[in-house]
């Protein structure tokens, strides 16, 4: 891809990381989520850091489907604080036992483990207050907000997809990408969706058959590219430790796949996840997105 297209994608990133800075930082301050050590350990690990990919998504579906910045902000903000709980429980002794995420000590690590558990469940509950208390949609939109984000971010969705990670026993591709799809789909899923619930209370199956389309290949695509930088990048580039996977003994894309055909494989997802959107006007950037993902150093 062109530079000049890089640099559209980056800089777009770059506005929407910004503003969603801005109102998590408003959202995570003594007002919403009072002054507690677990207040400082929700605020500490979800802002000033992450590539804001999943709040982007929020954004730019709501805006393709023409719905308000006002109105998105919260559904992409709620997406923010269910990414970050993610981390921070994922980053556990009882899980993947990381000491570093977004280039700072995990949560665990600064604030210790009962702090993490609770900033976890403080911030997963605080996004659907978001959702629910979003004044700036119709009460239908929040409840279908709600209810996407419930069943995307639970046990037949991320929560599922971790604990099938956790078990490890991945016989085939086709097992590592049901995993994929929920630990990493599901939460794209919900982030595609919030954006169209901000802008319509009458979804056409149509539109969500697309994006379910468009959201499962670049989440499929995005987790192998994260396995794929555990292996290739460095430390001080992902500001995760790498090799993380390997030190749990993960069964990752690359016990089944080369390095090539991974890679061959993400440019495959991508262009289903291109073709999904592409009749949409104004579905450029989402287009363009899906490209850049698969360029990403981090
Ligand atoms: C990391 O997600 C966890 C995965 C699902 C692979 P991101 O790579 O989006 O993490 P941040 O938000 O940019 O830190
Ligand atoms: C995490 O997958 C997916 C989540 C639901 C948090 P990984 O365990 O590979 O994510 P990283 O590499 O720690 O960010
Ligand atoms: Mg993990
Ligand atoms: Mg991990
Ligand atoms: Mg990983």
């Amino acid at each position: 891809m062109e530079n000049r297209t890089f640099a559209v994608v980056e800089n777009a990133l770059r506005i929407a990381a910004e503003k969603v800075e801005s109102a998590l930082t408003e959202y995570l301050s003594e007002r919403y989520v009072g002054d507690t050590v677990t207040a400082q350990a929700m605020a500490y690990s979800t802002l000033g850091g992450g590539k804001r990919i999943r709040a982007f998504l929020v954004l730019e579906f709501a805006r393709m489907f023409g719905a308000s910045e006002e109105a998105a902000m919260p559904f992409a903000c709620a997406l923010e604080c269910i990414h970050a709980y993610s981390l921070i429980h994922d980053d556990l002794p009882c899980m993947d036992d990381d000491d570093l995420r977004r280039g700072k000590p995990s949560c665990h690590i600064q604030f210790g483990e009962a702090q993490a558990l609770l900033a976890g469940d403080g911030l997963l509950t605080f996004a659907f207050e978001l959702c629910a208390s979003n004044k700036y949609v119709s009460h239908k939109s929040a409840r279908l907000a709600v209810s996407a984000l419930s069943s995307e971010a639970g046990a037949m969705g991320m929560v599922g997809g971790q604990t099938l990670d956790l078990a490890n026993e991945v016989k085939s591709y086709a097992d590592l990408r049901k995993i994929y799809l929920m630990k990493t789909g599901a939460l794209i899923r919900a982030a595609c969706l919030l954006g169209y619930f901000a802008a319509t209370d009458r979804p056409h199956e149509r539109d969500i058959k697309n994006m379910s389309l468009y959201a499962e290949a670049i989440g499929l695509a995005f987790q192998i590219h994260d396995d794929i930088l555990d292996v290739k990048s460095s430390t001080e580039m992902l500001g995760k430790t790498v090799g993380s996977d390997a030190k749990n003994d993960k069964k990752t894309v690359l016990e089944f796949l080369s390095m090539k055909e991974a890679e061959e494989e993400e440019t495959l997802l991508t262009l289903l996840a291109v073709e999904a959107v592409s009749d949409y006007t104004d579905s450029e950037l989402l287009c363009k997105l899906a490209i850049w993902l698969l360029a990403r150093q981090k």
